[in-house]
């Protein structure tokens, strides 16, 4: 199969900034995707409706004129968060789903969750209105291992949630563990889990083998081969519990290339690229559709979009720009490691 037609892709999870970084890299994404879940971590974060409506704002004057994006806003949960608003920005349709950060997990999280009974009424909102919460799945206690984090969120955090709160419809975001895929797989439907392009690609080897690579650092950070691989396979399988999310997550280079770089693979521009080769080389193109297209609306509950995107491999190797210029300094592409054939059809 050379060529393949698929639904218009979403992004179920995406960082979009703001300022220079937003102008620069919302078309990106706005060139593949039909939608994409935006993350509410700016600093300060994206509260409260009023904000969400003015971020999305902000995001549609980035984009050139005609563009069809639909950004699906999301309000980063606080232990101050009103269970009322949410409720409000739900209703109206402009918020998608709740962010849960717990505090100082990654790149701005320090307003996140410390004591999980303040949020309780906003959860029991969310479960009461069909609300989904979205999770970053790591534990940020100083003595657990970071390549734990995951594995002990799951037990320590986000199965008690799941007890406690029934009905809550929840995502664990961009999981990169396979004790991640099985707690989702042995869920039932008010449970899915995101996958990111880069975790199908790297594990941990890649970040350190050879010296050290700050474009392949992120959060949570890459695992051994063996969890990379039941990643693979969920992605692959077609299981309505797994969608893509990518996670991409621009930072200007100067930032990432530092004594103490930050989190973020950058992926927007060639995403889809990458996972068609992926996908291939699983034999399974077939299904690409049903990660990238069709089980995150359905876990949303948002039809599937009604325009396509067509890929196609040809004997000559992708290119894309190395960096795309921003006013904060230029932004590194993810590097697959790999050359990559495959094409999209604009
Ligand atoms: O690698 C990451 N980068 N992981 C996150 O959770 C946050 C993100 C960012 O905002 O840069
Ligand atoms: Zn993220």
């Amino acid at each position: 199969m050379n060529q393949i037609t698929i639904p218009r892709p979403d992004d179920w999870h995406l960082h979009l900034r703001d300022g220079a970084m937003l102008n620069a890299v919302a078309p990106q994404t706005a060139r593949h995707f039909a939608r994409a879940i935006i993350m509410p971590n700016l600093v300060p974060p994206v509260v409260t409706g009023a904000d969400a409506a003015a971020y999305r704002d902000r995001i549609l004057a980035a984009l050139p004129q005609d563009t069809a994006f639909e950004p699906l806003m999301v309000l980063y949960l606080t232990e101050q968060t009103d269970p009322e608003d949410v409720a409000r920005a739900h209703a109206t349709g402009l918020v998608r789903a709740v962010k849960l950060y717990p505090a100082g997990a990654t790149t701005n999280s320090s307003s996140g969750v410390r004591d999980f009974d303040k949020v309780r009424p906003v959860l029991e909102k969310m479960a009461e209105i069909g609300l989904p919460l979205c999770v970053h799945g790591e534990v940020t206690s100083a003595e657990v291992d970071i390549f734990d984090r995951e594995a002990r969120f799951i037990e320590t955090v986000l199965d008690p949630i799941r007890r406690s709160i029934p009905g809550l419809r929840v995502i664990m975001e961009h999981i990169t563990t396979k004790d991640g895929v099985d707690y989702v797989m042995a869920q039932g439907d008010d449970m899915a889990g995101t996958l990111t392009t880069h975790h199908l690609i790297i594990n941990r080897n890649h970040l350190l083998v050879g010296g050290i690579k700050p474009h392949y650092y992120c959060l949570p950070v890459a695992k051994r081969e063996s969890h990379r691989r039941a990643l693979v396979e969920a992605a692959t399988s077609g299981n309505p519990h797994f969608f893509l999310g990518t996670d991409s997550a621009p930072h200007p280079d100067h930032a990432k290339e530092s004594a103490c770089g930050c989190a973020g693979c950058f992926t927007a521009p060639h995403t889809m690229q990458l996972l068609a080769h992926v996908f291939e080389a699983e034999g399974a193109l077939g299904t690409l559709s049903k990660f990238a297209s069709e089980n995150g609306p359905a876990f949303y509950k948002l039809p599937v979009n009604d325009t396509t995107l067509t890929l196609e491999k040809t004997d000559t190797p992708a290119r894309w720009p190395e960096k795309i210029d921003c006013a904060d300094g230029p932004v590194t592409l993810f590097d697959p490691g790999f050359p990559v054939y495959w094409h999209v059809k604009d």
